[in-house]
């Protein structure tokens, strides 16, 4: 398969994170090897439900394609419409939500669709307040199945400061278990990806 990347759409990003800086969250996509490592938890065989949520210029969404090869079904959720809008052009049949990926659970009742297996984030957690960030994490820990995984991104820049430590916490209540990849170095900047398993029915005591 061919990377539907192209040059206007680097432009565009940086169009984009000029004009909505904390919702973008960066001035680059996401390289190959991250969006790679982000979508791998999707398994390789089955018709699985992946949700992916904030898929800006289609970085991720390139590689959460290749995984899934047709088969399944890939829910994008977007915020930002003219990113939407790019997405429908380079991707026609991709099933494709201009909305807040908190209200996840309405997205998928109204689309008749069950729980979700894999849910791939590149959202800007660290600049999210504390309240939106346990508000669309709750979301989709009522939305997985109970095996199902999350994958979700931080830079190696922002790994120890207080609002990843705050991210971090939220996911540690979400999720029975969280693990940090290695450095991947082929990013910009430098990333870990995250995965957590096990999303908890009620919170923790
Ligand atoms: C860091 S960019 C990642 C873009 C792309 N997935 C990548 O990895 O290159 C964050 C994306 O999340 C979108 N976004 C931010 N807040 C959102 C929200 N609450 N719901 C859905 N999308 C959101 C932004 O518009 C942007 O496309």
């Amino acid at each position: 398969m061919q990377s539907k990347s192209t040059p206007s759409s680097g432009a565009a990003f940086i169009q984009r994170f000029i004009k909505h800086p904390a919702q973008v969250g960066t001035i680059a996509a996401t390289s190959p090897a991250v969006s790679r490592r982000l979508a791998e938890p999707i398994p390789e065989t089955g018709e699985p439900l992946v949700v992916e949520l904030g898929p800006g210029t289609g970085a991720v969404t390139e590689w959460i394609r290749r995984r899934l090869n047709g088969r399944g079904h890939h829910l994008a959720i977007e915020i930002d419409p003219v990113f939407a809008e790019m997405l429908r052009t380079n991707y026609p049949d991709l099933d494709i939500a201009v909305a807040d990926a908190g209200n996840l659970s309405t997205l998928l009742a109204d689309r008749g669709l069950g729980k979700v297996d894999v849910v791939v984030s590149a959202l800007p957690w660290t600049l999210l307040s504390d309240e939106q960030t346990r508000r669309i994490l709750s979301a989709l820990a009522a939305s997985m199945t109970p095996d199902g995984v999350f994958t979700t991104i931080t830079y190696t820049t922002a790994r120890m400061l207080p609002p990843w430590r705050r991210v971090l916490a939220a996911l540690n209540d979400t999720f029975e278990s969280v693990e940090p990849s290695a450095a991947i170095w082929r990013n910009i900047p430098p990333a870990y990806v995250y995965e957590a398993r096990r999303p908890r029915t009620q919170k923790p005591a």
